[in-house]
């Protein structure tokens, strides 16, 4: 039960990617999954934004967008999931082929653009949840006449059964939403969701998820305002729209945004300098090309307190994330200390 999901990655990677994605979800939620094998060794725990996260190695957004199975993911191994990006209606993205892959490269290109079932649907099975820190990405729908506002309800309509929001302003596959970026339109942004958030119950904590590719002179301004609105943390990054340094010619002529190992730079370069920008201040999820226990342990030292990774996944299989925990405890030990603490940021400043 090594293989994806119980599957055999062998098969699944000889899939259509989509194909395959669809088929992994489907294991899950047929039990048909390699469960973890005990329970997590107590220096991998964390207490932040005011949930406590067993482990720092997260299922990032884009796997499970209608919160299928979270509870599946978290029994696999991951200390939390972040389900969607979910939009207030269901849509159907845009037409296939949508996902690709390179094996030589070890990457995803995908322009899925926000395929999903919708808020209500996802909120149906939240309600039945029991426990773990299970995070909603949350977006705008496509033909939206008012953006902030789809943002704004979906902070009010999910916010009884989210461990925390993540506003998604970041995907390259919904024309113009990454407008949503520039320090105006995030300041209002941000004020009209945490005028939602406050309204709500449970208030739970709300994290921005940025793009790589914000040009480096414009980052401390954006940071400036996430910091200013009262943000509780920072996801560093989505997908990129660059193909540097990629060897498969047809692949990287594929439109979308592209994950994976060509990612694990410039997204940790980035995490760097928000680690800096931030002081240290806010916590930091590092996402971006893991794909092995030095890749987790450079997002860490680069300034993340918590991981997430989706593409790693897709080559290396669950079994990856057991191997990322192991690194993880053996530079703690390496290190002589007993929390993931001292290793956060501490080779922020080569990484930036
Ligand atoms: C097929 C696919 C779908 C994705 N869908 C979403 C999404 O709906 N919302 C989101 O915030 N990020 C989405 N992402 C981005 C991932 O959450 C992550 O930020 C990115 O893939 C970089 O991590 P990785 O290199 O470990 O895959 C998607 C990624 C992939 C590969």
């Amino acid at each position: 039960m090594s293989g994806l999901f119980g599957l055999g990655q062998s098969l699944l990677l000889a899939l259509p990617p989509e194909r395959a994605h669809d088929l992994a979800v489907k294991s899950l939620e047929l039990g048909l999954y390699p469960r973890a094998g005990g329970p997590d060794d107590k220096r991998l725990a964390q207490h932040l934004f005011g949930l406590d996260f067993a482990n720092p190695v997260g299922m990032a957004a884009g796997f499970d967008k209608d919160a299928r199975v979270p509870r599946e993911l978290l029994a696999m191994g991951f200390g939390f999931v972040e389900v969607g990006t979910l939009t207030p209606r269901a849509q159907s993205g845009n037409a296939g082929p949508r996902m690709f892959r390179s094996m030589a490269d070890r990457a995803v290109i995908n322009r899925l653009g926000f395929n999903n079932q919708g808020q209500e649907a996802a909120m149906g099975r939240l309600l039945d949840g029991d426990g773990g820190v299970v995070g909603v990405n949350l977006g705008a729908g496509r033909d939206s006449q008012d953006r902030i506002g789809d943002y704004a309800s979906g902070v009010r309509h999910m916010a009884e059964v989210a461990s925390y929001f993540t506003v998604n302003i970041s995907s390259p596959n919904t024309p113009g939403l990454r407008d949503l970026q520039a320090p105006a339109a995030l300041d209002a942004l941000l004020k009209r969701v945490q005028e939602a958030r406050a309204a709500t119950g449970r208030k739970p904590p709300l994290l921005v998820k940025l793009a790589p590719d914000i040009a480096a002179d414009d980052l401390p301004e954006v940071v400036r305002v996430i910091e200013a609105n009262g943000v509780d943390g920072i996801v560093v990054s989505n997908t990129t729209l660059a193909r540097d340094g990629l060897s498969d010619r047809a692949f990287a002529k594929e439109a979308g945004g592209l994950s994976g190992r060509p990612l694990f730079v410039p997204s940790t370069r980035m995490l760097a300098r928000v680690h800096q920008l931030t002081h240290g201040k806010l916590p930091l999820i590092g996402v971006g090309g893991i794909d092995s226990g030095e890749a987790a342990l450079a997002k860490i030292e680069a300034g993340a307190s918590l991981l997430q990774l989706y593409t790693g996944l897709v080559f290396e299989g669950p079994a990856l994330i057991g191997r990322i925990k192991q690194a993880l405890v053996g530079a703690m030990e390496q290190a002589g200390c007993d929390s993931l603490r001292p290793l956060i940021g501490r080779r922020a400043a080569a990484w930036a």
